[in-house]
């Protein structure tokens, strides 16, 4: 591992603590996820304090600790699905996958994110299942979507 960050940090360059989201891009690039153990070998190489990094990582949706699951899930929260009850499917999938999102259920078999933009505002709610796209989403479409992928695991 330790080899694998050092190439990362040297491609962004090792003096500059501005490039900390990109290295972190990149080792979530290659893992899948960010390991704990990376993220001390960042601070470490980069001299930023682990407690900094951290605050870094939940602060932006896209960082995660955990891999992603077979099936990684995005709902969209932007404005436009935000006005089409996007707020409300979140919750139905929380609540159907036992998990929060930025988590991965315990078989590894869902995982949940939030983004802020799938590029289909006119036709929110918007999710993403892995590569596949689903529109004007509602509740019964969310259970059947969902029992679907529940079926292929
Ligand atoms: S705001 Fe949801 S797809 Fe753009």
């Amino acid at each position: 591992m330790d080899n694998e960050i050092k190439q990362i940090i040297n491609r962004n360059g090792i003096t500059s603590r501005d490039k900390l989201i990109p290295v972190l891009q990149e080792v979530q690039e290659y893992f899948g996820f960010l390991p704990k153990q990376a993220i001390a070998e960042v601070a470490k190489k980069m001299e930023i304090p682990v407690a900094k990094i951290h605050g870094i990582i939940t602060f932006y949706n896209q960082f995660s600790y955990e891999p992603k699951g077979e099936y990684h899930i995005r709902i969209c929260r932007g404005t436009s699905c935000h006005m089409n009850q996007s707020g409300i499917l979140l919750e139905s999938l929380e609540n159907k996958l036992g998990i929060r999102a930025g988590q991965t259920t315990r078989d590894h078999n869902f995982s949940l994110e939030i983004v802020p933009c799938l590029g289909a505002c006119g036709q929110g709610p918007v999710l993403a299942v892995n590569d596949e796209y689903y529109t004007e989403v509602n509740q019964k479409a969310l259970e059947t979507i969902i029992d679907m992928y529940q079926k292929m695991t």
